[in-house]
Order: structure tokens, then C-alpha cells, then sequence
């Protein structure tokens, strides 16, 4: 089988690469190795920045979003008792979309299949062969038979296990990393939101955040230990604790319910230089982590979509590469200032187990600067809703 762009990896990058490129005449095929059931059951965040939701709708895969999403302007910054809010239209004129990534990456496979994408699932052993080569190509089994695509390029969306960030050589290969000592417990409940903007919480006892998907779908987290595991937190455990790690009128007022869904997360920092090798191009988290405080993975991911698939275009369309050839170097200086303000959010709100007394005090300082500083609550809304492609 032969193929213009062969991608690997069926979440949120693999499909809207091949969607934004089947509405160029690109043809792509993308090889998951799990089912999509499998792939939709996975609970992500849904935190939309501006050029994630137009590349959605570029892709023709925006119609349910625009429809059913929420807007918000702003955020609730939280510390002890006190709270502030943060507008973000105020600051950047801008706002986010609240969108679930479980339905938006139900919208791309929807819209994939109906327009003959060619999707193969379940697919094991994947090898990509010859990527610094004019002329590479995939390998993989499925259904116990050897398959063999031939391509011009290769995307590797396969998230951070993956087989792609692992074909660069590590002679070629620079890895940045930070482990974070603590990771997020977080619950999926049918019961409406606490607040209707998001609440980012410091306390004494860990950080917290109070999330949602839709009107009677609420999602929230509490830092937790590295040695936790959902088991060790009842629902009840998980309410009470949650509420002591709020202010006290949200606190009140919380409706609570039984987990849906209950899981804990690790906290990482991680990229990945070069993003490309050859015919080989890295994207979202097969080439970057973030921890989640600063709501960027997705929103990364889509600019690495963005900047591949303009290099692809500008190739197939007027056989120039300097799109493809700046790839790299394009994605990367907008991924280390995701990096930044995630790592940034994460160490302004979360308690290090080794955080002496001063550095309580430069935390709350902090907290309190960005309460009080137009300057401050401008550089957290231009983050936050999206640095510019
Ligand atoms: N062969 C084929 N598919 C693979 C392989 C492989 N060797 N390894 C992993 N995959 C698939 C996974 O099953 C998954 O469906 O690649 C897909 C990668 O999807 P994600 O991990 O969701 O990564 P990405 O598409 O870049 O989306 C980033 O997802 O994990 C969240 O927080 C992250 O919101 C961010 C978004
Ligand atoms: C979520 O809704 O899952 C969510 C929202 C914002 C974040 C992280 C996660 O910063």
C-alpha cells in the first residue's frame, strides 16, 4: 500500500492531521493501536485555546463543538479563603472553549469515517524504516499479518509510549525532563458544576482544581502522593478533602455524587529535540508533556498540527519544503513557552514536600502579586488563552 503521509497514532494529533489534510487532497493513513472505543474512553481535559477551535473548524469538524461547548472569560484563582478572579477578554481580548477532548476526538473519528479516512486499528509492531531517507515506510501486523505502507512522510502522533520519538537515534536525540513529586487524583462526577468558570486552588493541604465538561458533568482534582491510588480514596475521602481545599462558599455549595470515573495522574515536563528527522515529523505528545496545571497539552498538540500541516500543504502544493524544513524550530519555540507557563502554574499552586517556610511565603506573595497586578493577570491570560502560532 502506498500513502502521501503515513500517521501513527489515532488521538487527538494523528486525526486532525488527516482530517486538515483529507480537505487538501492529502491523503493519509493512520494506524491506532487500540480500538476507538478505547481511544474515546480515555478521560482528557478539554480546555480549547483560540487557534486549537479554528483549526477544528478549519478541518470542517467544528459544528457539535461551537454548538455545545462552553465560553469562558475568565478563571477563579483560589488561596486559602481568598479567591480573585482573572479575566481573560479583559487582558487578551480573547476567551477558551470547554470541550471535552473525549468529544472532540469523537468528532474528528466521526467525521474521518465519514469520508473514507482510512483508519486501521488494533495495529501491532509498528516500525517506521528508511525515515531519513527520500523514501521511508511503515511496517506493522494486524490481525497477525505483515503490512507494509509506503509514504512520503511519516507523522508520528503516538503519544509519549510510543514508537516515533523512539526512531530518532539518540546520537540525534535531546530529551528534556522534570518529574514532579506529587501527581492529581481526579473524579468524573454527574453532578453540576461548582462554579461556572474553573477554580484554581492553592491550600495548606495541596493544590485543587474544579473543572467541568458539561452541565451536569463535573471534573476535579487534588494533588495527591506519587504513592497514592484511587483505591486508597473513597468518594467520600476524595469530597471531604476536596472541600477543605477550596473556599468555603464554593465549599458549601458543592454538589456531590458518585465517581463516574476516578484516576490519578503523574506530573511531567518533558521535550524532545529535534521534533523531526528526515521524513520523520514528531507531534503532541510523542514529542512533549506538560503537566496539566496550565490546561496546554491538547493546545500544544495543535500547534505542532498547525505547523505540519502548512508545511505539508506548502509541499504538495508548490513543492516547497521550507515549511517542512522550519517544522522543528517553528514548534519548538512555541512548546518551551507552553513548557514554561505549565511549569510556572504548577510550582505557583501545588505544596512541595520540601517547601520550607520561606517558600510558602514566596508562594503566597506570588499569588497575591498576581491578584493585585494588571501586568501579572495580562501575562497569565495571554498564556493561558494561547500564545500565537
Ligand atoms: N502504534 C500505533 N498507535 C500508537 C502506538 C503505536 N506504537 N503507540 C501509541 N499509539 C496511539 C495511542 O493508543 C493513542 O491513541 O497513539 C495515540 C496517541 O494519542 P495521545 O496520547 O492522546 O496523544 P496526542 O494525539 O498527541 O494528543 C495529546 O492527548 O494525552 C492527551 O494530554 C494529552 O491532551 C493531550 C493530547
Ligand atoms: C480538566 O477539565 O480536565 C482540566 C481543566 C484545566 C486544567 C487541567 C484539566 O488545567
Amino acid at each position: 500500500m502506498r500513502t502521501q503521509v503515513c500517521i501513527i497514532g489515532g488521538g487527538p494529533s494523528g486525526l486532525l492531521l488527516s482530517q486538515l489534510l483529507h480537505r487538501k487532497g492529502i491523503d493519509s493513513i493512520v494506524l491506532e493501536r487500540k480500538t476507538r472505543d478505547y481511544v474515546l474512553g480515555r478521560i482528557r481535559a478539554g480546555i480549547l485555546e483560540t487557534g486549537f477551535v479554528e483549526l477544528m473548524r478549519e478541518a470542517g469538524v467544528g459544528e457539535r463543538m461551537d454548538r455545545e461547548c462552553f465560553i469562558h472569560e475568565g478563571t477563579v484563582i483560589a488561596y486559602g479563603n481568598e479567591e480573585f478572579g482573572i479575566s481573560f477578554r479583559e487582558h487578551s481580548g480573547r476567551d477558551v472553549v470547554v470541550y471535552g477532548q473525549t468529544e472532540l476526538t469523537r468528532d474528528l473519528y466521526d467525521a474521518r469515517e465519514a469520508e473514507g479516512g482510512k483508519l486501521v486499528f488494533n495495529v501491532e509492531d509498528v516500525e517506521i524504516h528508511d525515515a531519513g531517507t527520500g523514501s521511508p515506510f511503515v511496517t506493522y501486523r494486524v490481525d497477525g499479518a505483515e503490512q507494509r505502507i509506503d509514504c512520503d512522510f511519516v507523522a508520528g502522533c503516538d503519544g509519549f509510549h510510543g514508537v516515533s520519538r523512539q526512531t530518532i537515534p539518540l546520537t540525534v536525540r535531546r530529551e528534556y525532563e522534570k518529574v514532579y513529586p506529587f501527581g492529581w487524583l481526579g473524579i468524573l462526577s454527574e453532578t453540576p458544576p461548582v462554579h461556572d468558570e474553573l477554580i484554581y486552588s492553592w491550600s495548606e493541604r495541596g493544590f485543587a482544581l474544579c473543572s467541568m465538561r458539561n452541565a451536569n458533568l463535573s471534573r476535579y482534582y487534588i494533588q495527591c502522593s506519587l504513592s497514592d491510588s484511587p483505591a486508597d480514596w473513597s468518594d467520600a475521602a476524595f469530597w471531604e478533602e476536596l472541600k477543605r481545599r477550596i473556599p468555603e462558599a464554593h465549599a458549601d455549595v458543592l454538589i456531590t455524587g458518585p465517581s463516574i470515573e476516578k484516576s490519578i495522574a503523574p506530573l511531567r515536563s518533558f521535550v524532545t529535540e529535534p521534533m523531526r528527522w528526515g521524513r520523520l515529523f514528531l507531534c503532541g505528545d510523542a514529542a512533549h508533556i506538560v503537566p496539566p496545571t496550565g490546561a496546554k497539552g491538547l493546545n500544544t498538540a495543535a500547534s505542532d498540527i498547525h505547523y505540519l500541516y502548512h508545511g505539508l500543504v506548502q509541499f504538495y502544493e508548490e513543492r516547497d519544503a521550507e515549511g517542512l524544513d522550519r517544522y522543528s524550530e517553528k514548534a519548538l519555540a512555541r512548546i518551551w513557552k507552553a513548557e514554561r507557563f505549565s511549569w510556572a502554574t504548577t510550582n505557583l499552586l501545588h505544596r512541595y514536600p520540601d517547601q520550607s517556610e520561606f517558600d510558602l511565603k514566596m508562594q503566597r506573595a506570588e499569588i497575591e502579586f498576581l491578584r493585585s497586578s494588571d501586568a501579572a493577570q495580562t501575562v497569565f491570560a495571554q498564556n493561558y488563552v494561547g500564545l500565537p502560532y
